[in-house]
């Protein structure tokens, strides 16, 4: 690590115990108040679930297909990142939460916050939330790469380290298992989608279709096809205003590893041993013993 990039790597900081970035911890009290609309739309996720997959997807279910108008700004603008906030100008200086409130309704916004974070007025308007979990071994492997492409976040150190981390819950946003068990038990009290990662690889027409039918949408086929076509990932790793290329410009390195890396199903067995997938299992298996939750790490 040079010392150029051990300067912009943001701090850790805590907040009930999740880690967030330094600069957000400065504004927690403004994200927890802010004040949610009816007409909301909410993209909840843990981090590298596939929330840019399922945000150009809505986005496109609301623009008709219209694939002009998903083109009007990067996925970044489109949707305000509720809680993320990075002092300075732009392109790296961002305030999801001003962005949020300068931007007309109907509004959809992406968070990554555990679901006992979420600001208050989400449940109290009754807001729609679409919730995006993938398995855990290949969320882990890309939130690896993603730290080391990324210079907003931490250093991840080797993958054994992250693993580790990723394991403790001692990464940004706080413990993988805690999140996906949190929004999945909220699920039945709330207007909550879960949805999965490999489900949408396995059938992304079945689960668009879900997501249509949940913002109250109906779309001729051809507009679903159409949809499906533009939100897969081929096209989108070349869509400039899907692929984070015109965002974060210095602090994303995609040379280092890319934003639209591989976007498959059970990329994590090109690298855990034998050893690290038997400790990782045993964990996983301890942690997820008190859930119905179920996650498939290969299709
Ligand atoms: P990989 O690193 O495994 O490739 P997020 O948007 O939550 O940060 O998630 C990013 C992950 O979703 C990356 O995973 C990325 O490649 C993948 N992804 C993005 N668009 C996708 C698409 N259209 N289809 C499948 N995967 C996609």
């Amino acid at each position: 690590l040079n010392l150029e990039d051990k300067m912009i790597r943001t701090e850790l900081c805590e907040v009930e115990g999740i880690p967030l970035a330094e600069p957000i911890c400065s504004i927690w009290n403004q994200v927890w108040n802010f004040k949610a609309r009816p007409d909301d739309l909410l993209i909840a996720t843990y981090a590298k679930a596939g929330t840019t997959w399922t945000q150009e997807i809505v986005d496109m279910i609301q623009q008709n297909g219209d694939i002009e108008k998903c083109k009007r700004a990067s996925t970044y603008r489109r949707h305000p990142f509720l809680e993320w906030y990075m002092p300075g100008p732009s392109p790296n200086g961002y305030s999801g939460l001003e962005l949020a409130e300068a931007m007309p309704s109907p509004r959809t916004m992406k968070t990554h916050l555990p679901v006992q974070m979420v600001p208050p007025s989400f449940w109290e308007q009754n807001c729609k939330i679409i919730y995006v979990a993938r398995n855990a071994k290949d969320n882990l492997v890309s939130y690896y790469h993603f730290h080391r492409m990324n210079k907003a976040l931490p250093d991840p150190g080797t993958m054994e380290e992250f693993m580790e981390k990723f394991m403790a819950g001692k990464v940004l946003w706080g413990s993988w298992y805690d999140h996906v068990k949190g929004w999945w038990k909220a699920k039945d009290k709330h207007r909550i989608l879960y949805l999965f990662y490999e489900d949408m690889k396995e059938n992304p027409k079945r689960e668009i279709q879900k997501i249509m039918k949940f913002m109250g949408k109906d779309l001729e086929q051809e507009v679903l096809n159409k949809i499906i076509h533009n939100t897969s990932f081929e096209i989108m790793k070349e869509n400039p205003m899907a692929n984070y290329t015109k965002d974060f410009v210095g602090l994303m390195d995609h040379s280092v590893s890319p934003f639209m890396r591989k976007g498959v199903v059970g990329d994590w067995k090109n690298y855990f041993t034998v050893a690290q997938n038997k400790k990782f299992d045993e964990d996983y298996n301890k942690k997820m013993a008190n859930t119905s939750l179920v996650f498939r790490a290969e299709l």
